[in-house]
This record gives C-alpha cells, sequence and structure tokens, in this order.
C-alpha cells in the first residue's frame, strides 16, 4: 500500500511547473512529422477534482494553478498549459486539474501513443477509467521503474519518459538516477523528464554527483523554489532534470521560469536556476 496519494496536492506550484514545461516538451516533440511515444512512469489518476476533501485539505492549488488562472496577462508560452487546464472547466470555474496524463493526451497526434504505469491499486483502478476505449493509451499496474526496464526503447524511436515520483521513500534520488541510467542504456535518445523536490543542499549535492556518474550527457537543469533555502515545513521548490531536450526547450524554458518565480512565490522568496548540468560535448 502506497501512502502518497496526489490527491493532496494536485495543482500545486510544483504541478504547474511540471505541467507547463511537460506542455513545451511535447509540442516540440509533435513538430517532427514522425511519430512519438511518451511514458509517464508515475501516471497519478490523471485528473483531479480541488473540490475533494483531500485537495481541499491542504488547498495546495491556491497557491498554485489558482494563482494563473486568476491572471490576465498569461504569456504565450503557458497557453497550451491554461488551454488544457481550462478544457476540464468549461463553465469558466475552476474545479478539475488534469494530471500529466491527461495534459500529454491532449498533445498526441493520431500515430502517437500513450503508456502509464501507477503502482497505486486505487489510483490505478481510476487512470484506468479514465483512458477508457481510448486505443493510442495504455495503461500498466506495474512500477514505474520496472516499467523503464520493460517498455523501452519503443518502436517509435522517439519520444518522452517522464519520472514524476512522489519521493515517499527513502533513497529515491538513488533510484531515480539508476532508472535513468537504467532507460538510457536501453533507449538513449529518449529525451527524458525527471522532476524531482529540492531538500537540503548534501542531498542535492549528492544526487547531482549520481547523475553526473552516469555519464549521461546534454542534461538541461531546471530549479524553482517559492520558499526560503533551509524551509523545511513543506515543500519549498523542486526541479526537473531534462536528458536530450528538443531543440529549443532552453529558449523557452528560461523565460518561462522567470515569469513563474514571482507569481508562484509568495513575498518573492523564491528563486530559480536554469543551466545545463552537462553539455552536448562534456563527459564525467
Ligand atoms: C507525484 S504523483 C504523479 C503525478 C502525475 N505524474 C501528474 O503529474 O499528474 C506520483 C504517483 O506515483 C505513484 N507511485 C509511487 N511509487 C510508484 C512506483 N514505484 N511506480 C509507479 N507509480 C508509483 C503514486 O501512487 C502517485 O500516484
Amino acid at each position: 500500500m502506497l501512502a502518497y496519494r496526489h490527491q493532496f496536492h494536485a495543482g500545486n506550484f510544483a504541478d504547474v511547473f511540471k505541467h507547463s514545461l511537460l506542455t513545451r516538451l511535447l509540442i516540440l516533440l509533435a513538430r517532427k512529422n514522425k511519430p512519438f511515444w511518451y511514458l509517464d512512469t508515475h501516471a497519478g489518476i490523471g485528473l483531479y477534482d480541488l473540490s475533494h476533501p483531500w485537495a481541499r485539505r491542504l488547498a495546495e492549488y491556491e497557491d498554485g494553478i489558482e494563482r494563473l488562472w486568476k491572471r490576465k496577462d498569461i504569456p504565450q508560452l503557458f497557453a497550451p498549459y491554461m488551454e488544457a487546464v481550462r478544457a476540464e472547466n468549461p463553465d469558466g470555474k475552476l474545479r478539475f486539474y488534469p494530471g500529466s496524463p491527461r495534459i500529454a493526451r491532449r498533445f498526441l497526434r493520431p500515430a502517437d501513443r500513450e503508456v502509464l504505469t501507477e503502482l497505486n491499486k486505487d489510483d490505478f483502478a481510476t487512470l484506468k477509467e479514465l483512458f477508457e476505449g481510448d486505443r493510442q493509451v495504455l495503461a500498466h499496474h506495474i512500477d514505474g521503474y520496472q516499467g523503464l526496464k520493460a517498455y523501452l526503447p519503443p518502436t517509435e524511436r522517439r519520444g518522452l519518459v517522464l519520472v514524476d515520483s512522489s519521493f515517499d521513500r527513502a533513497g529515491e534520488f538513488a533510484r531515480l538516477t539508476e532508472g535513468l541510467a537504467e532507460g538510457h542504456r536501453r533507449w538513449a535518445t529518449g529525451v527524458y523528464a525527471l522532476w524531482y523536490p529540492l531538500m537540503e543542499p548534501s542531498a542535492m549535492h549528492a544526487f547531482e554527483r549520481g547523475v553526473l556518474a552516469t555519464g549521461i550527457r546534454k542534461i538541461l537543469q531546471l530549479e524553482l523554489s517559492v520558499l526560503p533555502e533551509g524551509w523545511t515545513v513543506s515543500l519549498r521548490g523542486c526541479g526537473l532534470l531534462v536528458v536530450n531536450p528538443p531543440f529549443g526547450f532552453d529558449a523557452e524554458a528560461k523565460p518561462m521560469l522567470e515569469w513563474l518565480r514571482p507569481v508562484l512565490s509568495e513575498a518573492g522568496e523564491g528563486g530559480m536556476r536554469i543551466r545545463w548540468l552537462v553539455g552536448e560535448g562534456e563527459g564525467s
């Protein structure tokens, strides 16, 4: 039994960060004529009711998607993301929030495919029902890290893997790094987007050292924090490592983070970072 339920956190600042960047990755992948494949290793339930008592309990979406929802000055780079949220709320009131599987589905063309893995039994059942009858989406009730071994490389030979772990077990940074290494061994040209929470500096340095030690190149690192460094009461910030980002992604991501930071960070306490953890030509 897994304790983490994303329903408590849906639409929070971390979701806004991850999902708005995810839309750009998918749009850039869809620019080429050839089909792509999308794997979501930690899929969740796919669609969240923000009026559900679990979502209401912490009301994290109030400091996340709701802040964007209320604004009239959303930059164009966020338009596809906001359209994905708006599509779930046709009456103009923010009640439903799409998870990554639902957002990604909007960007599939007829020949593209989506594979979802979710380990929580109840969440998997909800997810499966959401995509029932959709021939482009396959959901599996297995460990996402096993999925990286089982489903890679895809026949399409191009696409994106999102690893969005709930980080509710010790040793998850190491598991994430090993998962990336496993996936990359099987499919070196795939795009990988790995979400992670910002923790104490020693944990973050160890994570970066571990990733560098894999020898994998072309890794873009994006981070956004909304609370001051040293804050430990709740999630203070998060990051995304993007391996093999499609051309142009880094140029889009920078202004997006610059805009998001003051919108999502109360009293301007947070920060942002975008850099190549490893460039194309560098090795470890
Ligand atoms: C952060 S949530 C995912 C949110 C989703 N990716 C989204 O953006 O809408 C993490 C999910 O991973 C699931 N999970 C935890 N450990 C897992 C594992 N080893 N394999 C697959 N799913 C797992 C949890 O049940 C939870 O639903």
